[in-house]
């Protein structure tokens, strides 16, 4: 089988370190042709066009570029394999037939699960927590998880305000299973005179839950402490100091409520995470962390790129 790879970097370094010796490689691909690496010459994809061969492995990360040029040069796609398809949250490779052959089934599994639109992060290549379904944050989990591995030492339950289905909290009795977790919410839905600037889509789209469905959705529901009913009204006569908090409200009056009532039970070390900070489709968030910067003095946070705009409160 003729083996080519497109590159000359970390990416085929360690692609011939890994999986591939370079012996079994006809020869490596650059942008222009001469010299060697590992030993193999190099060549330009010019001159690969006019061979035959039966796999070129991509290692650039430059993948839409590198496709492109071999498109315009006639060679087939299937025969292309990209190591860093992270850019694209469409999967480039047509097939991994012959790079299961070529690579062996557990490096090409690997391939698969870590090259996608986000690469995985070095400190946890076991996927503990990976979005799936309509949990597919990303960042936010991944966040979330890091987070976590930091509150050993800290003292304090878990909280969330704003549950819904529990889409998030189960991943935060997942990560913290032996701490209680206390969940605020209806349970069914905004209450319509709160949620009445928001639009009727929205605070409809948001009524189809229960105790019992987000119970269901928890790996640990004994640690489960469900405080059905308005918040901050459901809150009133809890003595509990907390470690992590998920202020998940939506709205600005209740986001304001849940910042005052949480913020002075954080332990020293203890975060908050406040979802749709930086979400224009739900800016009264940002005004609510406002109003209480205003009253209370600027938070020590860090704003996440995830794709609601989480805020991240250090306490
Ligand atoms: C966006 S959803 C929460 C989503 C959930 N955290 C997740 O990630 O899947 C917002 C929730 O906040 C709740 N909520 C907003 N204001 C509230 C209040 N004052 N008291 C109780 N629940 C409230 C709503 O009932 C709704 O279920």
């Amino acid at each position: 089988m003729k083996i080519y790879v497109y590159g000359t970097g970390c990416g085929a370094g360690d692609l011939a370190d890994e999986a591939l010796s370079p012996a079994r490689i006809e020869a490596f691909v650059g942008r222009e042709s001469g010299g060697a690496f590992l030993g193999r010459p190099v060549i330009s994809l010019e001159e690969l066009a006019g061979r035959g061969f039966d796999l070129l492995i991509v290692a650039s990360r430059d993948a839409e570029g590198v496709e492109r040029d071999c498109l315009r040069l006639g060679i087939d796609p299937g025969k292309l394999l990209f190591l860093k398809n992270h850019v694209s949250a469409v999967d480039r490779n047509r097939s991994y037939d012959t790079a299961r052959a070529v690579l062996g089934d557990a490096y090409v599994e690997r391939l698969i699960g870590s090259e996608r639109l986000i690469r995985v992060p070095l400190w946890t290549q076991e996927e503990r927590i990976a979005g799936e379904g309509s949990d597919n944050d990303y960042v936010r989990l991944k966040t979330l998880e890091a987070i976590c591995l930091r509150l050993a030492a800290v003292p304090g339950a878990a909280a969330e305000l704003g549950v819904y289905r529990g889409g998030f909290a189960r991943w935060i009795n997942a990560l913290l299973p032996e701490r209680r977790l206390y969940l605020f919410d209806t349970f069914e839905g905004f209450d319509p005179a709160e949620s009445a600037g928001e639009g009727s889509g929205f605070t409809e789209a948001h009524r189809n839950t229960s105790a019992g469905r987000v119970l269901a959705a928890l790996p640990h529901p004994e640690r489960a402490v469900l405080c059905p009913g308005l918040f901050p009204q459901t809150a009133e006569g809890l003595e509990e100091r907390f470690a992590l908090v998920s202020l998940d409200a939506d709205l600005e009056e209740s986001t304001l409520a849940g910042l005052r009532f949480f913020l002075p039970r954080m332990s020293a070390g203890a975060y908050v995470l406040l979802h749709d900070y930086s979400n224009p489709k739900l800016g009264g968030v940002k005004r609510a962390l406002e109003r209480f910067e205003a009253e209370c003095g600027r938070l020590a946070a860090v704003p996440l790129c995830d794709v609601n705009g989480t805020l991240v409160i250090a306490c």
